[in-house]
This record gives structure tokens, sequence and C-alpha cells, in this order.
């Protein structure tokens, strides 16, 4: 049995999804715990109801980042983690946080790795004009939003796309991408050969989301609308 532990900053969807395939898969592994550095982050409040442990590293509490690294390391190695999930959090890791944790770190990104690292992901591709955007979950390295790529999925970006629907149309794809690299995790199914991810037995890393018209999107723009589920062209298993 695998300890997962989570990190978060606020809303704490991608978290909610991995808990819940967690357990729905029936995956070899546990949810040890779902830490954030806001106490108020609204995922917090899910976690604990699952009757998952939760708890905060408060980031204004520390002189510098590496006071606050070393910190947040403690409260995570107190679960023994086989792997730390970011999900959504907010802070730029020190290198020794993130040695620390070499091949047990993921996080995931809204963008098509290595394009777009950094905040604005959506903005950042529109004003490039590509015709296709995504996101990436990738193993953690000292680079920002950089390291060895697990799974992408893509979208169509159309002329009426805005930064909000692209982001409503991409949550439900990161909703399937990242669940389903944690478990090849867990499942022990992931190697790294010269920074390039392999999953054995293989499986599809692109997930492939048809086009949905912006007007979609903008009408459902709390992105847990079904009128735009993401279609899995992998053939993976969920
Ligand atoms: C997601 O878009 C993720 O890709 C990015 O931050 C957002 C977090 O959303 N890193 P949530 O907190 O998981 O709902």
């Amino acid at each position: 049995m695998k300890n997962i532990v989570i990190l978060i900053s606020g809303r704490g969807s991608n978290m909610e999804a991995i808990v819940r395939a967690c357990a729905e898969q029936a995956w070899p592994a546990r949810i040890a715990a779902v830490l954030s550095n806001r106490p108020d982050a609204p995922g917090l409040k899910f976690a604990a109801a699952q009757g998952i442990p939760v708890g905060v590293v408060d980031h204004r509490h520390y002189p510098d980042r590496a006071s606050f690294d070393k910190a947040l390391a403690k409260a995570i190695d107190a679960h023994v983690p086989d792997l730390v999930v970011l999900a959504g959090f907010m802070r730029i890791l020190t290198p020794e946080f993130v040695e620390h944790y070499a091949g047990r770190m993921m996080n995931i990104h809204p963008s098509l790795l290595p394009s777009f690292p950094g905040l604005h992901t959506h903005q950042q591709a529109l004003e490039a004009g590509v015709k296709v955007h995504g996101a990436s979950v990738h193993f953690v390295t000292a680079a920002l939003d950089h390291g060895p790529i697990v799974l992408q999925a893509a979208i169509e970006v159309g002329p009426e796309d805005t930064p909000e629907t692209l982001a409503g149309r991409l949550l439900p794809c990161e909703h399937q991408i990242y669940p389903r690299a944690v478990r090849w995790f867990v499942e022990g199914r992931l190697r790294v050969k010269d920074s390039v991810v392999h999953v054995d037995p293989p499986e599809p890393q692109l997930l492939i989301a048809l086009a949905a018209s912006s007007a979609d999107a903008a009408s459902a723009p709390d992105s847990s609308s079904d009128s735009v589920t993401p279609v899995d062209t992998t053939g993976a298993r969920q």
C-alpha cells in the first residue's frame, strides 16, 4: 500500500479527482494526508470530510523560502510518502526540497509543456496563437514547470476562445489525466529513461479532447458541467 501526500493551495478539484479515483478504483494506495500552505484553502474541507488527515503549513509564518520548505517537508515526511502530488500548489520550491522528493513528486500544469511555464498559461497560449493547448502531468525537477512528462491532454483552440473558456474546457481533462498518472505511479508502472517517461505495459500518454464550442464552455464556466466532457481517445483504463 503506497502513501500519497497531496499539496494544495486552493480549490483542490484535482485533489478531489485523485481522492475519488483512489477509492473508486481501489488503488494499491491511500491518501495519507492533504496539506496546504493556506489555512482557508477550500479543498481542505472536502479532504477532511473524507476522513483524510489534513494539515496547514502557512508560508506567511516563515521568514524565507528555505525555512518554509523545511517545515513543509517535515509535515509531509510525517506521513511517510511514496509520492507527493502537487495539485494547484502555488509555491515555488527550493532545489533542496525538490531534490528530497526526486522521482517521487508530480505536478500538473495547465499547458502543453515545455510551452508556457509559469502563470497565465491560457493567456500565453492565446497570445502565441497556438491551435492546440492542454495540460501536462510531470515529475518535478528544480526548473519551474519542467521535468519528465508523464501524461498530457490536448484541446483545440478556437478563434472565440478566451482564457476562461480554455480553463473551463481543460479542467475536466485535468481531472482525467492526473488520477491516471498517479495510478500508474502507485502501480509501479512508470520508468524514466533519459528524461522520458515510459509506461509499462505501454498505454497512450496523451488524451485528446474533442473541440467544444466556446459558447458551450462559456455557459458552463465552473467546468463541472457535463457539456464539456472530454472524449478519451486513448483507450486507457480509468
Ligand atoms: C489547475 O488548473 C492546475 O493545472 C493548476 O492549478 C489549477 C488548480 O486547480 N496547477 P484545483 O485547485 O486543482 O481545482
